[in-house]
């Protein structure tokens, strides 16, 4: 082979060894994959959850939450992830199935978000519920003292209080005569937070494959 072959082959047959990696194999592993339906209930999993909540997850995507959260789950042998109660199991590509724009993201300067819809304090029952969400996202050191997320103000609209105060009015400091009120972006949001729950149980063949088990020992005659 001259040497003006021998290159361009070298090429070629890197580039086609990384479209192999990158290209077929995951979609030879995940072109077949299937909500899972249970015999028993009829009840499928993942739903899809439609229009509002892929809004959310564009107001999502546009605030930058991605920037600090991910939305995955490692396993046990990969990191902390199941003992600090960000979920239940890791996550599989399953979980992704009716997402448009997935969301895994890398940073963790917050907290992993793959399942904040599930999640519960047992010593505080109002964290996590909507009016929380709320006063998190307007001001976030009201419920995290030493947070450094940002305040997302602009998702709230202040308005005078004509007669009643509204019922999703947040419980903050502001002038007499006004309340602060979740935008309807800001309502799409957290309807999207409340709803991210991936910690439904898998069966068998969405699960991980587990650990190759040992070599047996060698029969002994
Ligand atoms: C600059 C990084 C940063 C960005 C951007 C950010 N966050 Fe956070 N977030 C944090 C940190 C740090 C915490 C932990 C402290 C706290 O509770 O505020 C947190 C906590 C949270 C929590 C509570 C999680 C838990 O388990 O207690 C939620 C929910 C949340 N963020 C949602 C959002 C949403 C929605 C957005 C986008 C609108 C967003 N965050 C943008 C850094 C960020």
């Amino acid at each position: 082979m001259n040497k003006p072959t021998f290159l361009f082959a070298g090429i070629f047959a890197s580039f086609a060894f990384a479209w192999w990696g990158m290209a077929m194999v995951p979609h030879r592993q995940m072109a077949e994959l299937q909500p899972q339906v249970d015999e028993d209930t009829n009840e499928a999993y993942p739903v899809n959850m439609g229009g509002a909540h892929n809004a959310g997850r564009d107001i999502y995507i546009a605030n930058g939450c991605q920037v600090c959260h991910s939305q995955e789950i490692r396993d046990a042998h990969n990191g902390s992830d199941l003992k600090r109660g960000w979920g239940k199991r890791r996550t599989v590509p399953l979980d992704y199935f009716y997402d448009q724009n997935v969301v895994l993201s890398q940073v963790r300067i917050g907290p992993d978000l793959a399942n904040i819809g599930a999640r519960k304090d047992e010593k505080d029952a109002a964290k996590y519920t909507a009016a929380w969400h709320y006063q998190h996202l307007y001001y976030p050191r009201y419920t995290s003292p030493e947070s450094n997320m940002p305040a997302y103000r602009y998702l709230f609209d202040k308005r005078r209080v004509t007669g009643e105060r509204a019922v999703d009015a947040l419980n903050v400091e502001v002038e007499d005569g006004w309340q602060i009120v979740p935008s309807a972006q800001a309502k799409t949001l957290v309807s999207y937070l409340l709803a991210l729950d991936r910690s439904h149980e898998l069966k068998k063949s969405a699960a991980p494959a587990p650990a190759a088990p040992a070599a047996a020992a060698p029969a002994t005659k």
